[in-house]
């Protein structure tokens, strides 16, 4: 227990330029998934849902993110293209995470979109105690209209970000954190 409270304590992103083979394999990922539903979801409503890409789904992911790239910005470069098309293959597994708001007369929106955003964190400490490197992005594509139809996001549907999952090329350093105790203040 001391090890994954010193793992909480430690735990970095990495970025997805210093990503590399392997990812999680299917039982892993599978794993991880298991993990990532076990946040807080009041009223047992399950209000996300997965989109996993791999394999070659990244590369054809990555050109819709080209074509809409090029809609987007018509004096683009063939190098930003290029790296358009090549976002979702930094990492050997992708993980979309969708929230899924359902109408509730008790469990407001807030509630239901604060668990979808645990779900991404408990995948990053599930991936991170499983020796993987991880990071939540949002991008620009999580936020398209014309992206989300080619995810086939339905209308209470939203993309929280997409969690890449990998090994790290050299493991992170640490980075400079909040004071913590500027974050906290005394009820009296
Ligand atoms: C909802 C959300 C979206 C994010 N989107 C991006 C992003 O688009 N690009 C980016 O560089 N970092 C993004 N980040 C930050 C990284 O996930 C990560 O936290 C950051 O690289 C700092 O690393 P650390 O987690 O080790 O502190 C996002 C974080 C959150 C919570």
């Amino acid at each position: 227990m001391e090890e994954f409270l010193e793992l909480l304590e430690k735990r970095r992103s990495v970025v997805a330029k210093e990503m590399a083979q392997p990812g999680p394999d299917a039982d892993q990922l599978q794993r991880i998934l298991r993990i990532a539903a076990r946040v807080p979801d009041h009223g047992k409503l399950a209000p996300w849902r997965f989109i996993i890409f791999s394999g070659e789904a990244r590369t054809a992911f990555g050109q819709v993110l080209a074509r809409r790239h090029e809609e987007l910005n018509p004096e683009t470069t063939p190098e930003q293209t290029a790296l358009e098309a090549g976002r979702f293959e930094r990492a050997p597994v992708v993980v979309g995470v969708v929230s899924r708001v359902v109408e509730h007369v008790k469990i407001p929106e807030w509630e239901q979109v604060l668990s979808a955003g645990a779900v991404c964190q408990n995948i990053l400490v599930a991936a991170s105690a499983m020796g993987f490197a991880s990071q939540w992005l949002t991008e620009w594509y999580s936020y398209d209209g014309e992206i989300a139809k080619s995810l086939k996001l339905a209308e209470n549907e939203r993309m929280v970000g997409f969690v890449y999952l990998a090994s790290a090329m050299s493991p992170p350093g640490e980075r400079a954190r909040p004071v913590l105790e500027d974050l906290i203040s005394e009820w009296r």
